[in-house]
């Protein structure tokens, strides 16, 4: 009985939350949309392409979608009021919309606006967003924030250079966050994913190695497996190898990726 308890106490309880995911029109968020809805969940999406969205009521009727860019703050201020005033019993959100860009700092095409899309996306709205929605999740009994972070946050990728920067940030500012909130009844989690098959790569003029991805399916069967135990990093073995490397031999991880960086040059002086 004592058991029973205890592992009832640890468990999320998926099955009746209400879920927010940021960028749920595609690869791992529409994934989550699927997974979470099998288990009852109810789901609310966000995504800016308004054709995106309607694609993803199309597949998943009973799911909510919201026109949203998490870049921009008056949207979060805006996505805030109608989410809550709809869904006030909305406890769980998932902070996982995202671009990656490879980008060679020597490019003179990209203006300064444009270097840093990926920091105002995947790191200043993971911020704004946990800061907007956090008042709402403290009045729950039981909620969550989590980020989607990358196995970049723990080694530069040369050829995504202000994307490593951003998802290192993410990092660092979950683990800030989960210390800060210990103690209250919002769990900080982290979900961690290696490379993995999405439209992320779509427009990559040099793709990844298809043996060294993850299928979305197997990585969100992770996730959700991590969310409805709590752990607070949620990391595939693969991630939990790199992670380990990460910390033993850095430079040596680093310059194996940075190899990739000369043949991205080449392709992209080419274009
Ligand atoms: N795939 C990988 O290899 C990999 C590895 C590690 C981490 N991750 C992380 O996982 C997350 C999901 O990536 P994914 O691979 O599933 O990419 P994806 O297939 O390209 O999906 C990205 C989603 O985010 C949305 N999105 C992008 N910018 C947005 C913005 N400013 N505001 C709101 N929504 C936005 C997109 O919809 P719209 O374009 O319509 O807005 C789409 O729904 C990202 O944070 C990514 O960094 C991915």
């Amino acid at each position: 009985m004592a058991d029973l308890c205890c592992i009832n106490y640890y468990i999320m309880d998926l099955k009746n939350s209400t879920i927010l995911i940021t960028g749920g029109t595609s690869g791992i968020g529409l994934e989550l949309v699927k997974q979470l809805g099998d288990k009852g969940a109810r789901i609310i999406v966000t995504g800016r392409k308004i054709e995106a969205l309607n694609e993803t009521k199309k597949r998943f009727p009973k799911v909510h979608t919201f026109q949203s860019d998490v870049s921009d703050p008056d949207e979060i201020r805006d996505l805030y009021h109608n989410v809550t005033r709809q869904f006030p019993e909305l406890n769980i959100l998932i902070n996982n919309a995202g671009e990656m860009r490879l980008l060679d700092m020597q490019d003179t095409s990209h203006s300064l606006d444009d270097l840093t899309r990926e920091i105002n996306i995947n790191l200043a709205g993971t911020i704004q967003m946990a800061h907007q929605f956090l008042p709402h999740l403290m009045k729950k009994p039981s909620a969550a924030i989590v980020n989607v972070s990358s196995a970049i946050a723990f080694m530069a990728y040369s050829t995504a250079p202000v994307y490593s920067a951003s998802k290192a940030g993410a990092h660092a500012f979950t683990m800030a966050l989960r210390l800060q909130l210990k103690g209250t009844t919002v769990k900080v989690l982290e979900l961690i994913p290696p490379g993995v098959n999405t439209n992320l790569q779509n427009d990559w003029v040099l793709q990844p190695n298809p043996s060294q991805m993850m299928d979305v399916d197997k990585l969100v069967a992770v996730a959700v497996k991590g969310l409805e135990n709590d752990t607070p990093e949620i990391k595939p073995a693969m991630v939990k190898v790199l992670k380990f490397l990460s910390r033993v031999i850095p430079n040596a991880l680093m310059n194996f990726g940075h190899k990739e960086f000369e043949k991205f040059k080449q392709l992209n002086n080419n274009k």
